[in-house]
């Protein structure tokens, strides 16, 4: 097969929902349908639950287990897709945005009792920085949940995104009767089976009485309302305005029962972009381009703590990957070979000799990488779109053991190149100071810092609303806004300005004295 062919037929994506719509349950559905697993129940190993806080060496536990979940790739008529996994659990949002950088289009899952909820719009917002394209799964409509109508709204109004219905549920709970699919013309009938997947029944005139043989007169009469109300406020869907991540197309189903979901995956391989262009710091990147490139996107350490490999996941974007090849590591500038090499598939790994774009390689990894780095034949350039985020909760490190200084400070640089948190060092007094977006982080950091390194550490409770990174265009302005605040100005992992902003109003109010000086809430950023 050619390269343009094996791009042709890649579908790159992640789900992302908020904990317990669904996210899990659809999963196993799609790698049923990809017959990537046998049975259903089997990927449940890589969910994190909302464990209380005592529970979170067994969520690092999960964590381990869930490298072998983090990609699970499969074949479906003759497209092979590459599923990342995103973590359910909110402290681990930052591992979600980073994975949501190495997709090429997410399928979102929304509970239809629910609605949109917090953690779908905090995603949401990161698709939107990339206008990765997304297709929307309103789960659940076995339960009697929202208003169709309602919920359409709410996804709108709160995801700030249009939407498009391709099917369209026929009542909801107890007399969920099924859809009528919008596009295709055809009655999908709902029977609560975990393995039956629905037949359609095809009805191109929503006006034929046999509509009512089969749902009820009542029921058929709504759905005729119904289907005229859409009908006028929804034209034909633009597939650019999908391709831009302007418009979410949106479905109604039920994963637990296997309703919908065929449909969804029929219609994400038509739908869905394979590998698209890439933005670098010198240049777009095409996928067909004969020359391998690609970046990190996420680490994660072995869990055999005798042992301190990793695993670096990186996404081929041009060319095509080779294991054993040499390749440039741009950020060291060093030519670095990787012979091991694993591809996913289900959930097994296996060595890779070659992947193209869209794969995802599982490369072995002794320290070198960090995530976002890039890898090419020899270019330099960097892949952009990897940024770090503001976190929520800041501490300092407090070294308690000063006999393991070195040993501290080489475990926090490495957790924090596995992107277990953010490190932010101040530049008066060298002050170290911890950023997460969750409270269990914390407790992860200092367990491993003992297990791995032999460093103990405690952390104290900073008052710090935000990180801003900082940018001017006039230098001077710059200096003076770092003279007059040195005691709130650090420098993250990459060296970059970091203002440590103490308080929403105060910020605002610094925002106010200083306009020359731009504040931006993620480390990457254009002036
Ligand atoms: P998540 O990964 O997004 O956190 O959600 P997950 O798939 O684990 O689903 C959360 C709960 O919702 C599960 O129930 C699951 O069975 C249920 N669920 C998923 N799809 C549907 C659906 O279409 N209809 C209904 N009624 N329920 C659905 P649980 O009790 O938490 O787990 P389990 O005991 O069923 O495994």
């Amino acid at each position: 097969m050619t390269l343009e062919q094996e791009i042709a037929k890649r579908r790159t994506f992640g789900i992302i929902s908020h904990p317990d719509a669904g996210k899990t349950t659809l999963t196993e559905k799609l790698l049923l349908f990809g017959g990537a697993i046998q049975k259903a129940g089997a990927v449940k190993s890589s969910k994190i639950k909302d464990h209380a806080r005592s529970d979170w060496m067994e969520i690092e536990k999960q964590r381990g287990i869930s490298v072998a979940t983090s990609v699970m790739g499969f074949n479906y008529k003759d497209i092979k897709i590459n599923l990342l996994d995103t973590p359910g659990h909110q402290d681990f949002a930052e591992d979600t945005y980073r994975t949501l950088t190495a997709v090429d289009s997410v399928i979102m899952v929304v509970d239809c009792v629910k609605g949109v909820e917090i953690q779908t719009e905090k995603l949401m917002e990161v698709c939107r920085m990339r206008n990765t394209p997304v297709l929307c799964f309103i789960n659940k409509l076995d339960r009697e949940g929202q208003d169709p109508f309602d919920l359409l709204d709410e996804i709108e109004a709160k995801l700030k995104i249009k939407v498009h219905p391709l099917s369209w549920p026929i009542s909801m709970g107890k007399t969920f009767k099924g859809v009528y699919s919008l596009y295709e013309k055809s009655l999908k009938l709902f029977t609560p089976s975990k393995t039956t997947v629905e037949e359609a029944i095809e009805i191109s005139d929503i006006n034929d009485p046999v509509l009512d043989q089969y749902i009820g007169e009542s029921y058929a009469i709504k759905l005729r309302e119904d289907v005229e109300l859409l009908n006028g406020v929804y034209p034909e869907l633009d597939v650019k305005d999908y391709m831009d991540g302007k418009v979410a197309p949106v479905f109604f189903g039920s994963a637990v029962n296997n309703f919908g979901v065929k449909e969804l995956l029929d219609t994400f391989i038509r739908l869905a972009p394979p590998p698209l262009i890439r933005e670098t710091t010198t240049r777009e990147v095409k996928p067909e381009e004969k020359k391998f490139t690609g970046f990190i996107f996420k680490i994660h350490a072995n869990m055999d703590p005798k042992h301190r490999n990793r695993i670096a996941f990186l996404r081929v974007c041009s060319g095509k990957f080779e294991r054993g090849n040499n390749y440039l590591h741009v950020r060291n500038d060093k030519s670095i070979r990787f012979s091991n090499a694993t591809a996913f598939m289900a959930q097994d790994r296996e060595t890779v000799d070659e992947a193209w774009p869209g794969d995802i390689v599982g490369l072995f990894d002794t320290g070198n990488l960090k995530i976002g780095d890039t890898l090419t034949e020899g270019e330099k350039m960097l892949y952009t779109g990897i940024p770090s985020f503001s976190p929520e909760i800041f501490k300092e490190v407090i070294n308690k053991d000063a006999m393991k200084t070195k040993q501290l400070e080489k475990g926090l640089l490495q957790l924090m190149e596995e992107g277990v948190a953010q490190l932010f060092t101040y530049q008066l007094g060298k002050k170290k100071v911890v950023g997460t977006v969750g409270a269990l982080q914390f407790e992860v950091i200092q367990f491993r810092l003992k297990e791995e390194y032999g460093a103990t550490c405690e952390f104290a409770p900073q008052n710090i609303y935000k990180a801003c990174w900082i940018s001017s265009k006039d230098d001077k302005k710059l200096a003076e806004f770092i003279a007059s605040k040195q005691r709130h100005i650090a420098l993250d992992k990459d060296d970059k300005l970091v203002f440590m902003a103490e308080s929403k109003a105060w910020l605002q109010m610094v925002q106010d004295n200083f306009p020359e000086i731009n504040f931006h809430f993620t480390s990457e950023f254009k002036d």
